[in-house]
Formats: structure tokens, sequence, C-alpha cells
């Protein structure tokens, strides 16, 4: 008889920041991880012409630039929307081709976002796939655990969305599972008290190199950071305080201690890292005209735009931006916005890290241009000020 899965039962699972050797524990060494935020999901922020694209082998050049610049993550999203998406010509799914990446990069990790509920996937597939991936990207590859916010996607899937801490329950399940069959070394029966599957007899190999491959969260609700605090190796996290950096830099602190304070708890430590938008020139005048080209060039809003506040969504994790007693930024994309010289945007990434940031997942409005700007003049900075190795 297939056994009922106790969940959140047992010893807490190990992951790649157990072992010492892995390609996280590698990364984490850094002041402050560098993380690439690639392109697969075309999303119009403006119109101001960019070399930014959807493509494979546009994205598979920036991350293989990155890889070679010394970048420590990839990291893509993927959403499920009905037509005119966020007004964008196309998107890939970061599951396949960050998984593709693997073969055509060296020591970048690479992080796929997957929608874990969504199918429903069965915990056999997520784990062989998984186990599949690990193993050509030699412990790099990891996943980037949602649940889906938007009502729409839930709909698509053809299902009304599921109560937002109960998605949290059923991932909680799935993953207590998926750690089993990465690391059980004898047969495996389980069937899901939350969700729909059973597995009798699941067995899966090769085993991930490190115990099961990296676990990313993206979250701001209580819920979230309890599933992070025991499943994930880092938590993507926003500013509580909305996309300025002057709030970030207020209200991540105390928001970063509490999460660390509840994987400890766990007896587990998590990393925390960001996404900044980064508009930098060499000079104030050229970022100020960079900057204004791109904001004067913004579409106005719609139903379908990205980040636009009506929409059907019920994640915490942007409510700062709400906020009227934090200063608000231009909602420009990334979670948080970093504008100015490549001096000032590392005094900002300093800030950062003083806050309590382990690492940054950038975000360009150009990519190949911005990356190549931040190549030669950001990034020696950053290693002159002590934030790179
Ligand atoms: C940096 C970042 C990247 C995200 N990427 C995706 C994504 O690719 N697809 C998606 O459906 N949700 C994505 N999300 C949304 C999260 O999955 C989650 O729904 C949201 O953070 C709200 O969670 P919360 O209510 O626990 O705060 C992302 C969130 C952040 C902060």
């Amino acid at each position: 008889m297939p056994l009922t899965l106790q969940q959140e039962a047992g010893p807490v699972p190990s992951g790649p920041l157990d072992f010492p050797d892995s390609p996280l524990s590698r990364s984490a060494r850094q002041p402050l991880m560098l993380g690439l935020f690639l392109n697969l999901q075309d999303i119009r922020l403006s119109n101001l012409p960019t070399s930014s694209t959807w493509t494979y082998d546009y994205n598979k050049a920036l991350v293989q630039k990155a890889d070679a610049l010394g970048f420590d993550i990839a990291f893509s999203r993927t959403q499920w929307l009905p037509k005119g998406g966020y007004d964008g010509e196309a998107s890939l799914d970061s599951f396949v081709a960050l998984g593709a990446m693997a073969a055509t990069t060296h020591n970048i990790l690479l992080i796929s976002t997957l929608h874990v509920l969504y199918g429903p996937w069965h915990p056999l597939h997520i784990a062989k796939i998984g186990a599949t991936f690990d193993h050509i990207a030699k412990g790099r590859w990891g996943i980037n655990i949602v649940t889906g916010h938007r009502a729409v996607e839930h709909e698509m899937f053809g299902w009304n969305r599921i109560e937002h801490d109960r998605r949290y329950d059923m991932a909680a399940e799935l993953f207590e599972t998926l750690h089993r069959l990465w690391t059980d070394t004898e047969n495996y029966s389980a069937e899901a008290a939350l969700g729909s599957w059973k597995i009798v007899n699941g067995y899966i190999t090769p085993k991930p190199a490190y115990g099961r491959p990296i676990l990313v969260t993206a979250t701001g609700s209580p819920a979230g950071i309890d599933f992070a605090a025991r499943h994930s190796d880092l938590v993507f996290i926003t500013s509580p305080g909305g996309s300025h950096i002057d709030s970030a830099l207020e209200t991540l602190p105390a928001h970063i201690a509490e999460i660390k304070a509840r994987a400890r708890a766990r007896g587990r430590t998590v990393k925390t890292i960001i996404n900044p938008m980064i508009i930098s020139r060499d000079s104030e005048a050229e970022t100020r005209s960079y900057l204004s080209a791109i904001l004067d060039n913004k579409p106005p809003p719609t139903a379908t735009s990205f980040g636009h506040r009506g929409y059907d969504s019920d994640a915490h994790a942007w409510r700062g931006r709400n906020d009227p007693n934090h200063k608000q930024g231009l909602n420009l994309g990334g979670n948080i916005e970093i504008v100015g010289t490549p001096e000032q945007v590392v005094d900002q990434l300093a800030g950062l890290k003083k806050a309590g940031i382990d690492g940054v997942q950038i975000n360009f409005y150009d990519f190949a241009r911005d990356l190549d700007h931040f190549a030669e003049r950001i990034l020696p900075l950053l290693q002159s000020a002590g934030l790179r190795l």
C-alpha cells in the first residue's frame, strides 16, 4: 500500500549549500553574487529601440558572455498568459531553455522558472527531468518554484485560482516528495493529501550531484517565506518599501533579518537576492538622457501591461509599490531601480549589500549593450570596492 505523505515530517532536507564544493556554495562565497535576468520573455516596457529579444540565440549569447565574465547566476521567468501577454512578441519556456543552456555554459548557475502546480505535473516527471538537467549542468541547474499568482493563468489550465497559502502547502507536499525521489536509495511510495498524484515504488536516477537541484522561491508573503525557509536555497525578495532604491535600503534590513531567522529556526541557511533594473551610462547627463528616452517612449498602460496595478494578481511581494509612506520608483521592470554613473551604481549596490542582500539578479533595458557597459565600466569598480572577488 502506498503511504500517505506526512507533509513537513522528517529531517530537514539538505541542499547544495550543505556541500562546500557545490557550484552554489562557490558562488555564495562572493561578497555579492551577480546574476543576469535573461530576456526569454519579451516584455515591452518602452518603444525605445532595443536589441533585447526573446530568442534562444540572443539569450544564449548573453548567458555565455555572463559566464565568461564570472557572473554567478542566469535566471529567467515564465508566465502563462492569454493573447496579448505583457504586450511582447513571444516567450520561451525557461524550464526547457535554461536546461538547454546547461550544455553551452561552464560555471554559471542556471535557474529555470517552473509553475509547479500547473498541469498538474507528476512529481516523477519533475524529479526525472530535474535529475537530467542537474547531470548535464553538473549541479549548476535549479528551479525557481512558482505557484502562479494570476487568476488568468490558473483559468488557462482549467480551474479557478487556488487560494494563496494553500498553493504553498501544495508546493511543500510536492517538494517533500521530490526530495525523497532525489535522495532515497530505495523505492519510494506516497499518495498526496493535497495534490492529485500517487507514486508506487518510484525510483529516480541519477541522483543529483549535491543532494538536489538548486531551489529558489520568489516571495514576500509569510506563507511563501515559510516555504522558502524549509525548501529553498535562494529567496528572491522584493523591497517591502517599493521600487525606489531609498525605500529599499530603508525597509530591506528588517525584512532580510526576518527571512534568515525563519530559515535558522529550521536549522537552515538561505541567501537573499533581489532584481534591480540598472540604467547607467558614463556621465550623469548621458544616464539622464538614456532614462528619459526610455520613459518618453513608454506606451500608456493597458490591462495587459507588465506591472499594471489593476491586474488579477494576489501576490504579496509587490504590495510595497502601493505604499504612500515610501518613495516610489518609475516601474521600469525590476523590483528596484538603480540609476546612475558606474560609480553611483556601485554605491547603490554596496548599499544593498550593507542592507543584507547576498546577490543581485540584474535587469537591463537593452541587454546586449548594457551588459557590455556593465562589464567594461561597472564590474572593475565592483572588484575595487571588494564586492567581487
Ligand atoms: C524576481 C521575481 C521573479 C518572479 N518570476 C515569476 C515568474 O517567472 N512567473 C510567475 O508566475 N511568477 C513569478 N514571480 C512571482 C512569484 O512567483 C510570486 O507569485 C510572487 O512573488 C508573490 O508571492 P507572494 O504572494 O508569496 O509574495 C516572480 C517574483 C519575483 C520577485
